[in-house]
């Protein structure tokens, strides 16, 4: 690969880009104002007042040079005015290197820098001075690019991936990458982004002001993530034994001697298990510090990853001792779903054909990075309507109330995901015979059953009197179930106080 140097305004993400393509490539990184701060030893405001612009410039070019001959490719992010001397760019024209020019609206670049007391250059009015900064350097900006690579309204991940394939770089992500917003209120909005080969995207959730970061994950995992700074990878069990208040001890003791601090960053990679943890421990860690979820289960993306739910277990209970803490970011890298074993896979299926009756439609028609992020959003619509689960949020356990009590009579040998599959046609015949929906839509349940290749029987021996049973534990009910069920207004809860018809709705497995 040939040297890189990225030229355009203060905002455009000439450092972010710069450091995120540095890591996917393995090539290092240097920003060129960090240069010349440190040789010179003094701040760039400091150089100014010193030297004035011209002795800055001076040092300017001097350290271009050296980046742009020296041995070995490296990525080189450059200072909004490099292009304002010719001596620069003549460096930047004669030196082995391809200049990409990131060009951003002035209109985005003054959202992106607001008024940030560290740019003195933009006054009071961030949008006038931009204005007048491209006029005078757009056309520089342009004589020096090889390529010009628009950033406007897009996220720092996808110009990576543009950059790479502007290199000529194999692609680290594959096909189309969708960018999910999940609104949580308070500042804690994040972005959920699906694709094969995002865990790549790392570096570039990262928050700045990170310095470190834990990466939590299993050791059998097949697949590992770069965050791009100074990181460690802690070990925890394998399945439900990693969710114990004693794995959270030592997790938090491992972090306190290595010294994070609160504005370094954990990152869970792996099923449900791990980010339920990793979450939990990120929740309590200092009282709280960033999370990043890297889920490489099916139902880790669809569900346990997004809506902030995380928690531990104890000897009385599953995720009896938890948190709602939302990640600030989540990367459902469709991937690392292929080294995924069958039932694992089968079972996150069972979770995925809920959401075609939640409003996801013919799921079963999109590709797997569409369906993941088709059910992030219909999650993350009904998460951020109920965060903290008042009422909408159930109707995300549709399928669930026979689910639970299949769960039990079976002593948990059937996988949860595998369950919910088999509650759906059940949850269905039962919203049929109180007239909520007709059978057509019963059918279309089993048709999306049959379209995952999921089992739509119950398990052998199941004693249908001792389910309905189960079903008010379910929820603590006194008399009667609340039911999830489908009608004319879409999922909703509903009380079922006929214990007859419970029983005739198993009636919808005998086909
Ligand atoms: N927080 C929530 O909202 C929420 C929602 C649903 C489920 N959950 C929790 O999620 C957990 C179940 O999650 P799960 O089904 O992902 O189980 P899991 O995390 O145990 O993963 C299943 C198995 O697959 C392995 N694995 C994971 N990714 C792999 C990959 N890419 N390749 C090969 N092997 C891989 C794991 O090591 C594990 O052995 C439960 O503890 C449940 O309580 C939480
Ligand atoms: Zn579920």
């Amino acid at each position: 690969m040939q040297s890189v140097v990225l030229v355009g305004l203060m905002g455009s993400g000439k450092s972010t880009v710069g450091r995120a393509l540095a890591v996917r490539t393995g090539v290092p990184f240097l920003d060129l104002d960090q240069v010349i701060v440190q040789r010179a030893g003094l701040t760039i405001p400091e150089l100014f007042a010193a030297e004035g612009e011209d002795g800055f410039r001076v040092r300017e070019t001097a350290a271009l040079k050296d980046a742009l001959f020296q041995d070995g490719p490296t990525v080189v992010a450059t200072g909004g005015g490099v292009v304002t001397t010719e001596s620069n760019r003549d460096a930047l024209r004669r030196g082995n290197a391809t200049v990409v020019y990131l060009e951003a609206s002035p209109m985005e670049l003054s959202a992106r820098l607001g008024k940030d007391p560290d740019r003195p250059l933009l006054g009071d009015d961030p949008l006038g001075s931009l204005t007048e900064l491209l006029e005078e350097r757009a056309d520089l900006y342009e004589a020096v690019a090889h390529h010009v690579l628009p950033v406007t309204s897009r996220p720092v991940p996808g110009v990576v991936d543009d950059l790479a394939h502007i290199l000529g770089l194999d692609p680290v992500v594959t096909g189309p990458v969708f960018y999910e917003p999940v609104r949580v209120g308070g500042g804690r909005d994040y972005v959920v982004h699906a694709g094969h080969g995002v865990r790549h995207h790392l570096p570039e959730v990262v928050p700045a002001t990170a310095r470190r970061v834990a990466v939590i994950t299993q050791e059998h995992l097949p697949w590992t993530v770069d965050p791009g700074i100074e990181h460690r990878v802690l070990h925890v069990p394998d399945g439900e034994t990693a969710k114990d208040l004693r794995v959270v001890a030592e997790i938090c003791g491992q972090l306190a001697r290595w010294g994070m601090t609160r504005n370094d960053v954990v990152v869970g990679v792996g099923g449900g298990v791990v980010t339920d943890l990793a979450g939990f421990v990120a929740s309590v860690y200092h009282r709280g510090v960033n999370v990043i979820h890297v889920p490489t289960t099916l139902l880790g993306q669809i569900d346990a990853a997004i809506g902030g739910k995380c928690g531990v277990n104890l000897p009385e209970g599953k995720n009896l001792v938890g948190s709602f803490w939302q990640p600030s970011a989540v990367l459902c890298d469709t991937e690392t779903l292929t080294t995924l074993p069958e039932a694992d896979y089968k079972a996150g299926l069972g979770e995925l054909a809920k959401y075609h009756f939640l409003g996801g439609g013919r799921l079963d028609e999109l590709d797997m990075a569409a369906r993941v992020a088709a059910c992030v959003r219909l999650k993350a619509d009904v998460v951020a309507d109920d965060e903290h689960e008042s009422g909408r949020r159930a109707i995300l356990n549709y399928g669930h109330t026979l689910a639970h009590a299949l769960e039990t009579v079976t002593g948990y040998t059937l996988r949860h995901g595998s369950a919910v599959a088999v509650g759906l046609p059940y949850a269905a015949e039962v919203a049929r015979l109180l007239g909520r929906i007709d059978r057509d839509r019963v059918e279309e349940h089993f048709r999306v059953l049959d379209a995952y290749e999921l089992p739509a029987t119950l398990p052998d021996g199941v004693n249908h009197e001792s389910l309905i049973q189960l079903f008010s534990r379910d929820k603590k009910a006194l008399d009667g179930v609340t039911f999830v069920l489908d009608g004319p207004d879409g999922v909703e809860s509903v009380r079922v106080d006929d214990h007859a018809l419970l029983r005739e709705a198993f009636k919808v497995y005998d086909r």
